[in-house]
């Protein structure tokens, strides 16, 4: 039997918002599947219609949405697909979000403020999604936050590979954090890479302000090596990617590379890469970069494969 006989079997459907369809279309053609219809009607004022043509009821159904940018609309549109699918009968939802928009307000970093993380859960929670599907996540201990399952899926293995097809020798490569809280995130990588030694960067974010600085070289020793490649979860304003990069040019490393999973690039994110040191700059397609934002030293691997190979599982 085909995989997608036995999709079919399994009574899934596959859906997928406006905010990355080139990547729900490849998550189909991987599964051998299409991708069902969702009607969007955006009314003057913006806000969006949402209606499900085809019969759903008793079915597994998957929405495929990335909660990038503009955030609230790309989520509110995942609320009403789902809110619809659940409203026509669908026995099971799983949610396929990516980029999990929020997620770096996952506690209160000072008196007063909203977990914003937290909301954006009760509300996938609320509408009935069933399973949320998502990929490296700011913190691995975000999945606990859930009441419903949750798979974390990592880019990193894609890393890993580009990286041995890139780099015939790694010898004088180091693998770099850019901050602390990528620790865990690039001992990953360095495992996968056979125990690659790698080093963390002290950052430090003023958190009224956003601007970043270096405190250098925390743990690990880059002297000497030639290469350097930076690992992070996203990229957003290129600010630590950039300070990372400086730290690293000054301590003598003469080429930069940089692995990151989630292009979220905002404001002059784009501009300001293309101009630094960076030689060369991977991410991954769980955000979709529209035209305006693609730059000549950026390279974009897919993870459409990782999500059908999960899907299939299902
Ligand atoms: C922060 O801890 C994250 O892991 C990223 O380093 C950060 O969100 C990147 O943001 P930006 O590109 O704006 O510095």
């Amino acid at each position: 039997m085909g995989d997608s006989e036995q999709c079919l079997e399994n009574n899934m459907k596959l859906f997928s918002g406006s905010a990355n369809r080139p990547l729900a279309v490849k998550v189909a053609k991987a599964l051998k599947m299409k991708l069902s219809p969702v009607d969007i009607h955006i009314f003057p004022d913006g806000e969006r219609r949402i209606q499900i043509p085809e019969k759903v009821v008793d079915e597994h159904c998957v929405v495929i949405q990335s909660a990038s940018t503009p955030v609230d609309t790309n989520y509110m549109e995942l609320f009403f697909i789902v809110d619809a699918l659940k409203r026509s009968g669908a026995e099971f939802v799983t949610a396929v979000v990516p980029y999990f928009g929020y997620q770096r307000q996952d506690h209160v970093f000072r008196d007063g403020e909203a977990v914003s993380l937290e909301v954006m859960i009760k509300m996938l929670e609320s509408v009935g999604v069933d399973k949320v599907i998502s990929f490296d996540m700011h913190s691995i201990r975000i999945p606990d936050l859930f009441h419903i399952p949750v798979t974390h899926l990592s880019a990193l293995p894609v890393f890993a590979q580009k990286i041995q097809d890139k780099f015939s020798d790694l010898s004088d490569t180091i693998l770099v954090s850019p901050d602390d809280g990528g620790i865990a995130r690039v001992k990953k990588l360095s495992e996968l890479l056979g125990n690659m030694p790698y080093a963390v960067i002290g950052k430090n974010r003023d958190l009224v302000t956003g601007a970043i600085t270096s405190e250098g070289i925390e743990s690990g020793n880059v002297k000497g090596k030639k290469r350097a490649l930076i690992i992070d979860d996203m990229i957003s304003s290129g600010g630590t990617m950039i300070v990372a990069a400086n730290t690293l040019k000054e301590q003598g490393i003469k080429e930069i590379y940089v692995f990151a999973t989630h292009p979220v690039f905002s404001i002059d994110g784009p501009s300001k890469l293309q101009t630094s040191s960076i030689k060369k700059l991977f991410v991954t397609n769980t955000v979709f970069v529209p035209s305006d934002k693609m730059f000549g030293k950026l390279r974009q691997l897919s993870i459409a494969d990782l999500i059908a190979a999960e899907l299939k599982e299902l």
